[in-house]
């Protein structure tokens, strides 16, 4: 019997004799052809998540081929596993709708199968969150590794890149600023590799969050999916994961409260996608944490944005990793991060700073002097119209109407947007706040990035570029405006958003972090009583959509299931001051 980690005997399914269920377990895996030296090793899992329909995860056999290799140079068995793909364009309902599953997916693997570390691949928005997630209430010890990011195009002479220009294209085809044949040609130029979205999305996002978690490798969130770079942290994950099993550092003892700080504070300071603050609640929920929407509001006030990405600044995430990506941010961030956070390397996270490459002079990551925004990239907003919160990326939106008052023009659910928001007799003006109702976790059900409402066609023929969007609903992390997402309680689960009507005056002020309905509280408990749209909704009868709807928790929770949260309660993160 060997030293260490169990390897192949982990995790036996006992028939009443653990001996000859390690016989029928060694007889089936012999034959695929392995010896019983290769058998009688460390095993490292590699998580699959390659599918032909995400391309954000099209680099996914030469990852895999490069972990095995790495897990080998450090004398593991690699034996790599599926689980479900998500891609953001090829998910119905939507991709939020599978997060959970997938999650459930990858613990449930995690747990059935005889690894001894897990090497997590994923890219695409939802993917290392599920990833994470499932890892988290698994247990064991886990490494991510992300697929990188894909490369820019470009059209017509113009750097272009998924999918920041995918929504301004089309803006300006809406507008009819630029024609059929225009728009088709871009549409082959937007994507010019495999890999995840290239600006400050969810996926970057959540690639940057895990590098500051130290739950990925120092330096491995910013290479693109293609390049020698990526390959190389590839190998490295890879060799980590067996020297991860062999210490038994599991995951609990890096997703710890000041890790989650850490990552919040890079979120901010990435000026990064609103969907991750979803999914940090999410992870850190499988772990017995809160998330404190106050607490992060007084995070983000103190925490400028720093990093020039589109769609709140310039660049795209190639250009991040040559400027020295997430460790450069974090060099410039120190102060602020909590060092003595473990790492999956076995060292802290100021050891890691410490080993950082010196920064050199680069456009990407500003100095703290020198922001791109003075404050967080999102703020919290409360009000009658948001009791448990709401959030708008303010590093996203218009400066101009960050204090606005105007009138309600109410959209019921996504299908009545769609039918009505470019009829050229809506009663809508640049003025209006437009409102999306029944577009929350258990609304559509998932959650869809909707929020982003488009200006209507009308308006937009006018020059008319932004507009106050309320919803219950999110908004993809490449797009911008000043949009107040994650609106809670939702309307479909009877939060107030359910009463607004046409014409009521709707009051934002992100000085005052206020969302407010001028409708006195007497008229919105009458209307209460009136259209409980909640009870209106119909509900699923079976099926994955019926655990959905019945389980899901609201925005400020992560959209999580109730029953996979952890049952020990750690308390807040952000922690007391
Ligand atoms: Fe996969 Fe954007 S669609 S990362
Ligand atoms: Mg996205």
């Amino acid at each position: 019997m060997q030293d260490g980690p169990p390897g192949l005997r982990g995790n036996l399914t006992n028939y009443g004799d653990s001996g000859f269920a390690l016989f029928l377990r060694k007889a089936f895996i012999k034959g695929s052809g392995y010896t019983d030296d290769a058998l009688d090793r460390t095993v490292v899992g590699i998580v699959d998540t390659g599918s032909g329909f995400n391309p954000c995860h099209g680099n996914m056999p030469q990852l895999i081929e490069a972990v095995k290799r790495g897990v080998m140079l450090a004398g593991g068995l690699p034996v790599e596993f599926p689980t479900i793909s998500v891609h953001e364009a090829f998910s119905q309902p939507t991709s939020m709708f599978l997060r959970n599953l997938m999650s459930m997916d990858t613990e449930e693997m995690i747990r059935a199968l005889p690894v001894d570390a897990v090497v997590l691949i994923g890219g695409c928005d939802k993917t290392v969150p599920a990833q994470l997630m499932g890892a988290a209430s698994a247990g064991k010890p886990a490494i991510q590794l992300v697929t990188g990011s894909m490369l820019t195009g470009s059209h017509r002479g113009v750097r272009v890149g998924a999918c920041t220009d995918c929504r301004s294209f089309w803006g300006r085809y809406r507008a009819e600023e630029i024609d059929d044949e225009e728009i088709a040609e871009v549409n082959g130029r937007l994507v010019g590799s495999v890999g995840t979205c290239s600006v400050a999305g969810t996926a970057s996002t959540m690639a940057c969050v895990a590098e500051a978690l130290g739950v990925s490798l120092p330096g491995s969130a910013t290479p693109p999916a293609v390049t020698a770079d990526r390959t190389r942290y590839a190998e490295m994950t890879g060799t980590r994961a067996v020297e991860m099993a062999r210490e038994g550092l599991t995951v609990d003892r890096i997703l710890t409260r000041g890790a989650f700080e850490n990552a919040l504070r890079v979120l901010l300071a990435l000026g990064g996608s609103t969907n991750g603050l979803v999914h940090l609640a999410a992870v850190a929920g499988r772990l017995g944490y809160s998330l404190d929407l106050e607490r992060f509001d007084a995070m983000s006030r103190e925490t400028p944005v720093l990093v020039d990405l589109k769609p709140a600044g310039d660049h795209y995430m190639e250009d991040l990793h040559r400027a020295g990506g997430v460790p450069r941010l974090l060099l410039e961030l120190r102060d602020l991060l909590n060092t003595d956070e473990l790492t999956v390397t076995g060292r802290t996270l100021g050891e890691e700073l410490d080993r950082a490459p010196a920064p050199f002079p680069q456009e990407v990551v500003r100095t703290r002097s020198a922001p791109v925004y003075p404050a967080g990239g999102i703020a919290v907003l409360r009000g009658n119209l948001a009791p448990n919160g709401a959030i708008i990326k303010q590093a996203a939106a218009d400066p101009v109407l960050m204090e606005h008052r105007g009138r309600a023009v109410v959209f019921e659910d996504s299908e009545d947007l769609a039918r009505r928001i470019d009829d050229e007799d809506l009663d809508v003006t640049p003025d209006d706040v437009l409102v999306l109702r029944g577009i929350g976790p258990i609304g559509a059900p998932g959650m869809p990035e909707a929020g982003y409402i488009p200006i209507p066609r009308k308006l937009a023929r006018q020059g008319v570029k932004d507009m106050v969007r309320v919803s219950d609903g999110r908004m993809s992390g490449t797009a911008a405006g000043t949009i107040v997402l994650h609106v809670s309680p939702e309307a479909a689960a009877g939060g107030p958003l359910a009463l607004v009507r046409d014409g009521d005056t709707i009051r934002l002020s992100v000085e005052e972090r206020l969302i407010h309905l001028d409708v006195p509280d007497d008229e919105l408990a009458a209307r209460a009583q009136e259209a409980p749209r909640a009870a209106a909704a119909p509900r699923p009868g079976r099926g994955y959509r019926k655990l959905y709807v019945d389980h899901v928790n609201q925005a400020e929770h992560g959209c999580d299931f109730d029953f996979l949260r952890s049952e020990t309660d750690r308390g807040a993160v952000p922690g007391a001051p």
